[in-house]
């Protein structure tokens, strides 16, 4: 069934969540081309982690899930040519680094994707990818997929974003891995750096100095590194819905066990504390891409302004931080986040949408919204559509946790794409959902 009703409830307790997407997807690709065989713990078992493995595996990998791991046997930087098109469901991650990888390696493929990944920019790739020298075509009507690539021989180049991304930073790095001479790319913004840390991890020299970061690359013929094991902590960006599900009911409790917190991805955490959230955070590895648990006790939250740098280090939760927002007393305002609009779906447009249905005072911007509570929810008294988007699915859900009557949310399928346990994790946490 490809809906759910979701009643109300008070939330709370104990949760894990799946391992991290972002990391995940990346581990994939690394352990894919490494010489030998890495264990992998914690990979995360949702579709976008799904297809970026498979299309490894249409070059060649070997992946193998047993006893609670995810075993890779790589092609010691040999990827082979795909026999057919690498089919990237939902996964913007995948396609975008996966593009500069086998741009760099010189791997002719073409990709394709579902409906909404199908909607989104690649342009932001091929311009840099062209530039080092690959052959990209995109013959969606908007610079979107299908994508051809035909790369290898590519030159090293200094790239300025022109948008603080991770995914499009992660691409031409990985490119860079195979260009010759020198990649260097600038970022307008720090964005989460788990490609950087995996490169360190496996031993690849890379120069990180403040917004700059460069790559010394090896050629076509890529790197030469060897398998290892890799722990994928839980998503921080999955734990988010909980944490202001709980933030945001006065005495509430949450503890949230063996979460990532790479400070590029929990600006959530400074948020929730800033509108008036108790929270703890006990760290268990500070190393690499550090993790630990998070304890977070609720409040009446107040409203707050997010905006600059602090944008890309919660980008995927600003659609439940618009939720704390209806919730919270005052005006909450998101600024200089027009990337929403380029996301699984059009999240400015679409938040707004769907919290003027539950009575919210909300304002849209072209690069945010203005939120003003606390909201007394009416329930709306039609089904909530989310256009195929995990996140606003999930937000959606969260929220009418807080109202007084049911609500039905259709196009829940999309959840799998990051957070397949979702459901089961609301009513483990005192939800009820049907
Ligand atoms: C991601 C980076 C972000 C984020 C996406 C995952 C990544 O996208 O929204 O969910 O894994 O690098 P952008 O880098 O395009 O902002």
């Amino acid at each position: 069934m490809n809906s759910k009703k979701v009643f109300p409830a008070k939330l709370e307790g104990t949760v894990k969540v799946p391992g991290d997407k972002s990391i995940s997807q990346r581990v994939a690709m690394l352990a894919s081309l490494a010489e030998g065989t890495s264990k992998v713990s914690g990979y995360l078992n949702g579709e976008d982690a799904r297809s970026t493995l498979s299309a490894m595996e249409q070059m060649g990998a070997k992946a193998d899930f047993r006893d609670d791991a995810l075993y890779i046997t790589g092609v010691a930087g040999k990827l082979q040519k795909p026999a057919e098109a690498l089919n990237m469901g939902n996964s913007g991650t995948g396609t975008r680094l996966l593009a500069g990888l086998v741009a760099g390696a010189g791997v002719e493929v073409a990709m394709v994707g579902d409906d909404s990944l199908s909607s989104r920019p690649m342009g932001r790739i091929r311009h840099p990818l062209e530039l080092m020298g690959a052959g990209i075509g995109l013959s969606g009507k908007k610079g979107t997929l299908p994508m051809m690539i035909s790369g290898g021989r590519l030159e090293g180049i200094g790239y300025l974003l022109p948008m603080a991304s991770a995914q499009v930073k992660s691409c031409v790095l990985l490119a860079g891995l195979f260009a010759k001479g020198k990649t260097t790319v600038i970022e307008p913004r720090p964005t989460r750096d788990h490609t950087e840390k995996l490169f360190q991890a496996l031993d690849i020299p890379i120069t990180i100095d403040g917004l700059e970061i460069s790559i010394e690359g090896f050629g076509e013929e890529g790197p030469k590194f060897k398998a290892r094991d890799f722990v994928v902590p839980g998503d921080f960006s999955s734990a988010a819905f909980w944490i202001v599900a709980v933030a945001s009911r006065p005495g509430a409790e949450l503890t949230i066990d063996n979460v990532g917190l790479n400070p590029r991805r929990t600006a959530l955490l400074d948020v929730m504390q800033r509108m008036g959230a108790d929270i703890e955070i006990t760290v268990t590895e500070a190393k690499g891409d550090p993790y630990g648990n998070i304890k977070v006790r609720g409040a009446q939250l107040k409203g707050t302004v997010i905006e600059g740098d602090e944008i890309p280090n919660l980008i995927d939760e600003l659609p439940v931080i618009a939720v704390a927002g209806a919730l919270a007393e005052g005006q909450t305002e998101i600024r200089d986040a027009a990337e929403l609009r380029v996301k699984e779906s059009d999240r400015i447009a679409e938040m707004v949408k769907n919290l003027k249905l539950f009575g919210v005072d909300v304002e849209e911007k072209s690069d945010g919204m203005v939120v003003t509570g606390p909201t007394h929810l009416k329930t709306p008294d039609v089904v909530i559509d989310s256009h195929g988007d995990h996140r606003i699915a999930m937000s959606m859900a969260v929220l009418n946790s807080f109202s007084d009557g049911a609500i039905t949310i259709d196009n829940v399928s999309c959840v799998d794409t990051s957070y397949p346990e979702f459901w089961q994790h609301m009513e483990k946490l005192g939800g009820h959902v049907q």
